[in-house]
């Protein structure tokens, strides 16, 4: 039997969109801990990204960088280059989940939660592409939601958004697999992190906890195993999967 050769975990280099807080900042620090060079990406400031990563000993380059904007994710794609000659594994984690009922949603709104959770996701895999093809091992995660299998009232954009790229994911795993890029994605459940929390959609927290299988408050750090498992060099044959982790709410 032979056993593709697989890069040295001190040698992987990735990327994460969305790194400034939660669940992008955590898997900046979860990749970092395991030995990979972290290059967050976000239009919000990242230095608290960079301390906590700093402090599991990890090393971690900022980009600040719109992912709807094309020219930045060249530019993006250009310093990850020059800072660590190489991509292996692409994140997409940066999106927004507003709350709104459907008739109130404006098409300006509509545009705005497509652009950033579809065109982002878009832009930063293409600009990366050219380095992830060199990889031995390239992985693409993107952060779907729960919200694709049990469509919830006033998520109407966002749920659109996030089945977009439950198939983005699904048909360039297939244009991918040839070149060894496996391309899945992860569903999270409910997660009160601080933009969740502000934007309202945890006000029936307590309904959904109730719900899952596992009655606990999901955090950011249950999603970790599942992205580690995906990034793992020796998940090769793992591609266009969605892995729900929610505590067995939708139990898809
Ligand atoms: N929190 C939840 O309950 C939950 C559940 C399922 C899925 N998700 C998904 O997880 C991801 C992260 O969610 P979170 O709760 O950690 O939110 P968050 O707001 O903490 O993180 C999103 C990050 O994206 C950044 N960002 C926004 N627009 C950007 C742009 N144009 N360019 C670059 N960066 C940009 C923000 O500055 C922020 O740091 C999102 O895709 C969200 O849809 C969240």
């Amino acid at each position: 039997m032979t056993v593709p050769a697989a890069p040295a975990a001190g040698e992987r280099a990735a990327v994460i969109t969305g790194a400034a807080s939660g669940i992008g900042q955590e898997f900046c620090v979860a990749l970092a801990s395991r030995g990979a060079r972290v290059a967050g990406v976000d239009i919000a400031d990242m230095a608290a990204t960079r301390q906590a990563v700093r402090r599991a000993g990890g090393t971690f380059l900022p980009v600040t960088a719109d992912v709807t904007a094309e020219s930045d994710t060249a530019r993006m794609a250009d310093e990850v280059r020059a800072a660590f000659g190489r991509a292996d594994i692409c994140v997409n984690n940066a999106g927004t989940y507003p709350l709104v009922p459907f008739e109130e949603t404006t098409y300006a709104e509509w545009r705005r939660v497509l652009t950033l959770n579809l065109d982002g996701m878009f832009l930063v895999t293409r600009a990366l592409l050219p380095l992830l093809r060199r990889s031995p091992a390239g992985r693409i995660v993107n952060v779907a939601s729960a919200v694709v299998w049990l469509g919830p009232p006033r998520m109407v954009a966002y749920t659109t958004s996030k089945s977009g790229v439950i198939g983005f994911t699904r048909s360039l795993a297939s244009e991918l697999g040839p070149a060894g890029i496996t391309v899945n994605a992860i569903t999270p459940g409910m997660i009160p992190t601080a933009t969740a929390v502000r934007t309202g959609v945890t006000a029936d927290l307590d309904r959904v906890v109730a719900g899952q299988a596992i009655p606990k408050v999901q955090q950011p750090a249950d999603l970790v195993t599942s992205l580690l498992y995906l990034c793992d060099p020796g998940s090769g044959f793992v591609t266009g999967a969605a892995i729900n982790v929610d505590g067995g709410f939708a139990k898809h």
